[in-house]
């Protein structure tokens, strides 16, 4: 499913080459929220807690259900899971190469925060919601 989702995009995801074992060590780092439609996979985000936040990694939507509502609820989970553990704010990061990302958290109540890059990968913007 994750795969599925972030299937489009150029240049190609990193999440493209990480595999169970690689999504199961992220969820050992915290938790992961799944989102389910007649008990198939439609969306999760993996979720840590990370410089004083809840640190969002990995949001994916499967494409037969995007647009539909699934990350504004998984998003709403993610939201509470924080405000449940004393957290002051949600964090996540952005590729600057996917303006239509950017307008979407923009949308949830994101803002930019900070930039930065890690070798050899796209830079990305850091955008947080205050809660
Ligand atoms: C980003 C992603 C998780 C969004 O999930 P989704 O389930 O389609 O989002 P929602 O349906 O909850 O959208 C919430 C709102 O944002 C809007 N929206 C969706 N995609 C948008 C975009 N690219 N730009 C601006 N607004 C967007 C929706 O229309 C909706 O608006 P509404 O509530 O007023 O109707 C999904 O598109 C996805 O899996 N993308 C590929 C993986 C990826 O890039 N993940 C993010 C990594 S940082």
């Amino acid at each position: 499913m994750i795969h599925a989702a972030f299937g489009g995009l150029t240049p190609p995801s990193g999440v493209l080459k990480e595999t169970v074992a690689d999504f199961a060590r992220r969820q050992r780092e915290g938790f992961v929220l799944v989102a389910m439609v007649d008990e198939r996979f439609a969306g999760s985000m993996f979720c840590a807690v990370k410089d004083g936040a809840l640190y969002l990694t990995r949001m994916a939507t499967h494409p037969d259900w995007q647009k539909r509502g699934v990350g504004r609820a998984l998003m709403a989970a993610a939201e509470q899971e924080a405000r449940a553990m004393h957290l002051p704010k949600l964090l996540i990061r952005v590729r600057k190469n996917l303006p239509g990302n950017l307008a979407y958290f923009s949308k949830l109540g994101f803002a930019v925060t900070g930039e930065g890059a890690d070798p050899g990968r796209p830079p990305y913007d850091v955008m947080e919601r205050a809660l």
